[in-house]
């Protein structure tokens, strides 16, 4: 049976070039990370921080513990930080800022990531006063996932970083798909990035690597997120292996390629919309496609329905997310597109 698989770009193979890599691979190319003896995961985070303009980078062994090693290096338990309400850090991380690094989270609103600046002025404590916990950290997500992966502008990320140093704040930027950010608006990633403290990206999703993010930042802050990764278990030795797909993804022309993935959200946009159901479609900025349905819609018949039929979403409430990563083509949407107006049609009436 066919499947398109429009559930996450988590769900990525290694591409042909990547598997080229792994089959050139000799014991040379190998050692002990902890002791930083790893040759090809040393390339990577000086690939990284290089392409990101920053001091240093570290090889994590998933966007979760890079953003948990990313708090902790930044914070003492107790502090409070501001994160995003609809953010991965708050809603998919297992609380782990809570639980492992003893934080307080005080959600801030948003429509696509960015917030009001005045509102959030309001959030700050005040570190004089004897009753308040210190706000230490400011994060953001870029791309926003669960408002449809939608872009926060270098104009927007300086703004917060403004925000941020005035109110002595660290700025942590989640940025799980910050290369779709980059691409879609034909925009240099450093643009995006010289205005953050630290950063997050992952190369398991868009990048198509099988394992793995990076964390970018100042020598200080890599060096502390060194000694937490270990603390956190994520020491990983011949790393290496994992690593060599990395070297591959950060390459321009990988990288670029995120563009027919934003095409794809596009062509599926339109196709959804040209069925002229009473759905409501959103205009996708990057690889996440967010549909958004009437009250009482029943949402798990369709996409328990979309699945009988080869088509592997999910729903969020009253919205499904399609996510269009490498391995889908134009076909692939064509083929969805199909399955999906048939289901609406007859569900929906
Ligand atoms: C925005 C964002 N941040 C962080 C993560 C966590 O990445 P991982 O699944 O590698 O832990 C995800 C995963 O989907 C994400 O979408």
């Amino acid at each position: 049976m066919r499947i398109v698989d429009l559930r996450s770009d988590t769900v990525t193979k290694p591409s042909p070039e990547m598997w080229e890599v792994v089959k050139s691979w000799d014991d040379s190319k190998l050692g002990d990370d902890v002791m930083r003896e790893d040759p090809t995961v040393n390339e990577l985070e000086m690939k990284a921080a290089k392409k990101l303009r920053k001091e240093s980078a570290l090889f994590v062994s998933s966007g979760t513990q890079g953003n948990l090693i990313s708090l902790l290096s930044q914070t003492t338990p107790g502090d409070e930080i501001l994160v995003e309400e609809e953010s991965h850090i708050f809603g998919n991380e297992v609380g782990s800022a809570a639980r492992i690094g003893g934080l307080m989270i005080r959600t801030y609103s948003s429509e696509r990531g960015f917030p009001s600046l005045k509102k959030l002025q309001t959030m700050i404590r005040d570190s004089e006063e004897i009753h308040e916990p210190p706000s230490t950290l400011l994060c953001a997500e870029n791309t926003h996932n669960y408002h449809g992966g939608t872009i926060i502008k270098p104009e927007e990320l300086k703004e917060m970083r403004d925000f941020a140093l005035k109110n002595n704040l660290k700025f942590h930027l989640d940025g799980a798909r910050i290369f779709n950010a980059s691409v879609a608006s034909n925009i240099p990633i450093t643009d995006f990035t010289k205005h953050v403290d630290s950063v997050m990206f992952c190369l398991s999703k868009g990048l198509s690597c099988p394992v793995g993010s990076m964390i970018v930042g100042s020598k200080d802050f890599i060096d502390k997120a060194r000694k937490f990764r270990k603390m956190l278990g994520g020491g990983m030795r011949q790393a290496g292996i994992i690593a060599s797909f990395g070297l591959v993804a950060l390459e321009d022309k990988w990288i670029n390629r995120l563009n027919e993935d934003h095409n794809n959200a596009k062509r599926l946009a339109e196709g959804l919309l040209s069925l002229n159901l009473s759905i409501s479609v959103q205009n996708p900025e990057t690889n996440i496609l967010m549909v958004y349905f009437p009250d009482n819609t029943p949402m798990e018949k369709i996409i328990l329905s979309l699945h009988e039929e080869g088509v592997l979403a999910y729903d969020i409430s009253q919205k499904i997310r399609f996510v269009t990563h490498f391995g889908i083509d134009e076909d692939d949407i064509d083929f969805s597109i199909e399955k999906i107006g048939n289901i609406l049609k007859k569900i929906l009436k």
